[in-house]
């Protein structure tokens, strides 16, 4: 998969993508990660990429031309390039939204800066506009990383043969379970003993629990959308009724 970034600031980009398991996928040639600067597609000798807004305000606003001929030349390699635009703006990016994009060979990023972007470039050249969460960043930049990240490792062969993006948080609806390591005891704090069993049906069923109940008091919200089998029913039960037990005994 080709992910194309087109930026005022491609510095930003070289030491994250680097390291760790996106570097190894570039290295491997399971993604390609190419940075563009806008600012070598500017019309003028001084290269401007931005100027006042029509009707007057604070800030810049950056020129439809410099973003057109960028995304044009990206086009003029591949037709089908999928244009994205992050923005504060756009649909809010989640598993499911990177999980369809992972299924386009090639993304091209735009990454906006300074006010925003002349609205022609949306109305032209943008397939879909995605917000990385419901705050401001000072550029899509970082938004661009978050994006390549986690569409990446959704890529055959990118987290290797032994790990899998299926037992992700979110991938079922769910938040994941505890893990532990060691040793057995930290100040007291002991791993939990099923975990300790070789006991592998007793230590899924306890996953599955804990899972259940992690997304119970942290993300409820994420319940009404999971695909609960009648197990999970019956341990969501087991877990109101700990609840109710665990109250019991604080308030006594
Ligand atoms: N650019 C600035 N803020 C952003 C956000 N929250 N998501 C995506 N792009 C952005």
């Amino acid at each position: 998969m080709r992910f194309d970034i087109l930026t005022l600031f491609p510095d930003m980009f070289s030491s994250p993508f680097r390291e760790s398991i996106i570097g190894r996928a570039i290295e491997k040639g399971l993604i390609e990660v190419r940075t563009i600067n806008i600012r070598d597609f500017a019309l003028d000798k001084h290269r401007v990429v931005d100027d006042t807004p029509y009707g007057g305000g604070q800030g810049m606003v950056m020129k439809v031309e410099p973003i057109a001929r960028a995304i044009e030349w990206v086009k003029s390699q591949n037709p089908s390039a999928w244009t994205v635009h992050l923005t504060p703006q756009g649909k809010p990016f989640n598993q499911e939204l990177a999980s369809s994009l992972s299924s386009r060979p090639h993304l091209i990023l735009l990454c906006g800066r300074y006010e925003g972007v002349d609205e022609r470039v949306r109305e032209l050249f943008v397939d879909e506009e995605i917000s990385i969460g419901d705050y401001v960043l000072t550029g899509g930049e970082l938004a661009a990383m978050v994006l390549i990240d986690v569409v990446a490792r959704l890529l055959p062969g990118v987290l290797g043969s032994d790990r899998s993006a299926a037992e992700d948080s979110f991938f079922n609806s769910l938040l994941e379970y505890p893990q532990y390591t060691r040793p057995l005891d930290f100040r007291g704090k002991c791993v939990p003993e099923v975990l300790l069993s070789g006991n592998h049906a007793a230590i899924a069923l306890w996953r599955r629990k804990e899972a259940l109940r992690r997304t119970l008091t942290r993300r409820p919200d994420l319940l009404a959308r999971a695909n609960l089998s009648e197990e999970d029913r019956r341990l969501m039960e087991e877990i109101l009724q700990e609840r109710e037990t665990d109250k019991g005994g604080d308030g006594a």
